[in-house]
């Protein structure tokens, strides 16, 4: 159980908030693990009927935890909490409204691709930039990206250019933007409208949505596949270095 994620009950919304704030909410393997474990509860437990997700501090996340990734690099990928906690979040059954203010990088902007509603302040700020670390792209964001999008945008946001509130809400990822001190309560107040709904067909209704989950989950794993092996090259481990490097020369 990580200090760095809050869980609370707030009627039939389970409400999880990224509690990192010094570090952007970047996630750690413990974070991924209570996060895991807040699903698993989500999905046994009939009393809860959605789940909102937010980060604190001003943003949403700065993604997987770089100094993370430079001392697991050894490790087989399979053990990565990221992976279990991805693999996890594409087969939940209970829906999942984000709210995202600030900061939404890597897995911050990948995992809205899984959650049911979004919402963003006019803060928000997404990208993926694996490549620029030497990676590539997770959490099935190489499946939806270019069927959502096109081919030549994926180009441009799979390769790692930024995109603000307004292009996510044009591009149909952000439901609405809504205002810094309205977000939260919005965002819940979707959530209870989500959770009021009955239990088993809005499940199979998600599911329907999603399509092809045996795709996608061969998805997520051959990206995982490729990600352990860039993970270990020197383009990856330079770039996370020169990342943690900048932070001690400030
Ligand atoms: N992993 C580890 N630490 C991170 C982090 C991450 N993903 N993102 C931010 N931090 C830390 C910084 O090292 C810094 O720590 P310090 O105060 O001890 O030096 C602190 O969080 C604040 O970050 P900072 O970079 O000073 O904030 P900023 O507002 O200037 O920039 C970001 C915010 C998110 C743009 C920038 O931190 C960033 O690019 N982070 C990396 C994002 C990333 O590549 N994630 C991995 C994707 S796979």
């Amino acid at each position: 159980m990580s200090d760095f994620v809050k869980i609370e009950r707030n009627g039939a919304v389970l409400s999880i908030t990224l509690n990192r704030p010094d570090k952007k909410n970047a996630l750690t393997g413990a974070m991924y693990e209570t996060l895991i474990e807040a699903f698993n509860e989500a999905d046994t437990d009939s009393a809860i009927g959605a789940i909102v997700i937010a980060g604190s501090g001003g943003c949403f996340t700065a993604g997987n935890d770089i100094g993370d990734f430079l001392s697991n690099a050894g490790s087989e990928m399979d053990q990565f909490p990221a992976l279990k906690f991805i693999r996890r979040l594409a087969i939940l059954d209970t829906p999942v409204v984000a709210a995202v203010q600030g900061v939404a990088v890597g897995v911050g902007t990948t995992m809205i691709f899984h959650c049911d509603l979004v919402y963003a302040t006019h803060s928000a700020m997404f990208r993926m930039p694996f490549v620029d670390l030497g990676l590539v792209p997770e959490a099935g964001s190489s499946f939806f990206v270019p069927q959502l999008f096109g081919l030549q945008k994926a180009g441009e946001l799979l390769l790692g250019d930024a995109f603000n509130a307004e292009e996510a809400h044009r591009l149909g990822v952000v439901n609405a933007i809504v205002g810094e001190h309205e977000l939260q309560g919005f965002a819940m107040e979707r959530a209870h409208r989500l959770a009021a709904k009955p239990r088993n067909a809005l499940a199979a209704t998600r599911r329907l949505i999603r399509g092809d989950r045996d795709a996608l989950l061969a998805r997520i794993d051959e990206e995982a596949r490729l990600f352990g092996r860039h993970m270990r090259s020197a383009e990856a481990q330079n770039a996370f270095a020169a990342f943690m490097q900048k932070g001690k020369s400030k």
